[in-house]
């Protein structure tokens, strides 16, 4: 096949698309028509368009992305770890509940195609009520073995957005995907542990329940909590040793969001 004809078979391709406000936007940013990534994409997987990102269900081709994306922002990459996901777990993540699996994909500039952001839930029965597993019981294990396709309670087990691309609102628009879900599900809510993520800049001061109170009090703001809360998270009491992540004190607050749509009986 000649040049001209994969160009062809590309523009072709991109004019059959029935996503056209997907495609003229990467095309006008600059994507080139045949870009691997671009014929990947699947218009029920596009959830969210942002400023030159798009946040999707995760499909098997973001696999490797998503892990990068974990080991940038934990920064376990060199290093075996009991608590890390790997590639063959975010697989079986897809596999357990693909809806509740999603990516942040940069749709422009050098690195348009790369996963940039993820976020990882499960269902459950558990209320947030229930008193508070560690983060590996609460899961199962890396697999989500836990993940009960009935559960009427969203979990949330990961979020992570690449440090360079942080404050731009990926963070909120995977927030936003996950609001959506649970409102689709027609689950109860959704509860998770937000991390205290910036303990450690206290911890000369204070020790992780004092910080976290404050946090809960809004007399100090945290990188992760203090958004959670700002989205509509009701923050409940500091939970202590959920998971070993030192910047944390391996400590996090319940946040607990309720479905205002939530309709009982229905499926
Ligand atoms: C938490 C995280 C996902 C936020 O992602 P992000 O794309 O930077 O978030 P956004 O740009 O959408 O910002 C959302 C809000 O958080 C605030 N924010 C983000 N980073 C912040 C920081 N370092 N300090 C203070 N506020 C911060 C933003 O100002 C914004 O504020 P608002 O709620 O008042 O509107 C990202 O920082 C991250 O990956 N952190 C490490 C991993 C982590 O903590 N995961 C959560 C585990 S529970």
């Amino acid at each position: 096949m000649s040049d001209n004809d994969s160009e062809f078979d590309a523009l072709k391709r991109a004019l059959d698309n029935d996503w056209p406000e997907i495609q003229r936007h990467l095309i006008g940013e600059g994507a080139g028509l045949d870009s691997w990534w671009l014929d990947r994409f699947e218009r029920k997987d596009v959830l969210l368009e942002l400023p030159g990102v798009v946040i999707m269900n995760t499909r098997d081709w973001h696999v490797d992305g998503v892990v990068k994306t974990l080991e940038d922002t934990y920064g376990y990459g060199g290093y075996d770890c009991d608590d890390c996901f790997r590639a063959a777990h975010i697989s079986v993540h897809i596999e357990r509940f693909p809806e509740g699996q999603f990516v942040g994909i940069r749709i422009s500039g050098p690195n348009a195609g790369h996963a940039i952001a993820m976020a990882s839930t499960m269902r459950t029965s558990r209320p947030p009520t229930a008193p508070v597993l560690p983060w590996g019981e609460a899961i199962g294990d890396l697999t989500l073995s836990a993940h009960q396709p009935e559960g009427d309670w969203l979990y949330g087990v990961e979020l992570a957005v690449r440090p360079m691309y942080r404050r731009k609102g990926i963070g909120k628009g995977l927030y936003q995907a996950r609001f959506d879900l649970v409102k689709s599900l027609n689950l109860r809510g959704w509860c998770a542990v937000g991390m205290l993520m910036g303990y450690q800049a206290h911890a000369h001061k204070m020790n992780v329940v004092e910080y976290g109170e404050k946090v809960i009090a809004r007399q100090i703001k945290d990188p992760t909590v203090t958004m959670q809360m700002n989205r509509g998270f009701r923050a409940g009491g500091v939970i202590t040793d959920y998971v070993d992540e030192p910047a944390a004190g391996n400590a996090g607050v319940l946040i607990v969001w309720e479905n205002p749509n939530y309709a009982a009986g229905e499926a």
